[in-house]
């Protein structure tokens, strides 16, 4: 977000109070932000305040000549990367949804072709109206981005929708609208993290992957513009935010929903899958007996999940595995890459003494057509990201 502006308009609602919080928020991360307030705004926070914490001149009137020396409103509507209107009051989408402009705020809205976003805030029974129904779907069909409202206690006493976003969401939702980058309109498969096969009801075979090398390509592909389908097993790391998470367990409910995702633009399977499931997984806890008698598992493979991607009829343009081996890593990678079906390996050495899986940093080697090409060791997150940009190169 670093260097883009934004024009916030605030209207006038009880909700008013958080956009204080945002503008401190949007301007950590280095967004210059110009801020409009309606007359009833100036009625829940002060010009002054909002001065202070955007260190901008605050505008507020359509006919004043000093801003209009300095810049004219239709400048003002025109030098942001986008609009804001946080508060966004009933009166304020009605007068978005008819074309009003009989203050600074709406005509600011009306003679811009600056993407706008707007985060409703109102009473239950006005958000439920259908004049207000009427005017959300107006101003969605007119492009405009509606971040909430969420249902929850109203200021008024209240519950139902129309409670206004929270501050991190409207600030996700400003980045998403925001973003910019190669992979812009690009949707991107990612796999994370172990997979856990049940035994019983209490206890799973897994394996030591911590999730962090997925959860790191996921957050660089975002960071590209890419639209990232996270799909994560069990993982010690957190998914990031600004991706679709969709949360697993086992190797074969990670393959129907990765199926149920397709056709993307670009698999990347970074999933430490577990290879074999327990066959007959038992409903119940299984007991020890007085006896002794151990109890025997057995097992089944699991389906494939890189391997059905890329032989699928579904098949990304680009797909990408990895391949955690122990031993003789490239000649071990070289084989899975052609077995499988995918484009690129990504291959590592993740022997216990390496301290790879579960650490921080990583030693890949990338294998694709041309052959094999070894990467100096480095952090995950920076593994993550030039993995990302070879991907935009591939694909964009
Ligand atoms: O065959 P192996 O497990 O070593 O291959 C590793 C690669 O295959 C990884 O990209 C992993 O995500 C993927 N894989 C998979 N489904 C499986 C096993 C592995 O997608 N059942």
């Amino acid at each position: 977000m670093t260097g883009k502006r934004i024009l916030l308009i605030i209207t006038g609602g009880i909700a008013a109070f958080k956009a204080l919080d945002l503008i401190r928020r949007v301007r950590e991360r280095g967004v210059d932000v110009t801020p409009v307030l309606t007359k009833a705004a100036q009625q829940f926070v002060t010009p002054l305040s909002v001065s202070a914490l955007s260190a901008s001149k605050v505008y507020t009137d359509l006919f004043d000549l000093t801003d209009e020396a300095e810049m004219g409103h239709i400048e003002l509507s025109r030098s942001a990367d986008l609009i804001a209107v946080v508060p966004a009051s009933a009166d304020f989408m009605a007068k978005m949804a008819h074309g009003v402009a009989d203050d600074l705020a709406s005509t600011l809205v009306l003679a811009t072709d600056t993407p706008v976003l707007i985060a409703p805030s109102m009473n239950v029974r006005m958000w439920d109206h259908p004049a207000t129904q009427r005017n959300l779907q107006t101003v969605m069909s007119d492009g405009v981005t509606v971040v909430g409202p969420e249902e929850g206690p109203m200021a008024c006493g209240e519950f139902g929708p129309g409670r206004m976003s929270e501050v991190p969401d409207i600030l996700m939702a400003l980045e998403t609208a925001l973003m910019d980058g190669p992979l812009l309109g690009k949707r991107v498969l990612v796999t994370s993290g172990p997979t856990h096969e049940p035994i019983d009801p209490v206890r799973y075979i897994a394996n030591r992957s911590s999730g962090a090398q997925g959860a790191a390509i996921a957050a660089a592909l975002r960071d590209l513009g890419a639209t990232v389908e996270f799909v994560t097993g069990p993982a010690d790391v957190p998914p990031p935010a600004g991706v679709t998470v969709h949360k697993v367990e086992t190797a074969q409910q990670m393959l129907d929903q990765v199926q149920s995702l397709l056709p993307v633009d670009a698999a990347v399977c970074a999933a430490a899958v577990a290879d074999w499931r327990v066959t007959d997984a038992a409903d119940q806890k299984i007991k020890k007996n007085a006896k002794g008698d151990l109890p025997v598992l057995s097992f089944a493979e699991n389906p494939d999940i890189l391997a059905t991607i890329s032989q699928g009829k579904n098949r990304p343009a680009l797909v990408v595995g990895f391949a955690a081996e122990t031993d003789d890593v490239i000649a071990h990678a070289t084989a899975k890459r052609a077995r499988k079906g995918c484009d690129w390996i990504v291959a590592n050495d993740v022997s216990p003494e390496t301290g790879i899986m579960g650490g921080a940093r990583n030693q890949v080697t990338l294998i694709d057509e041309d052959g094999a090409e070894a990467w100096p060791d480095m952090p995950k997150a920076q593994v993550a990201t030039r993995l990302a940009d070879r991907i935009a190169k591939a694909i964009a």
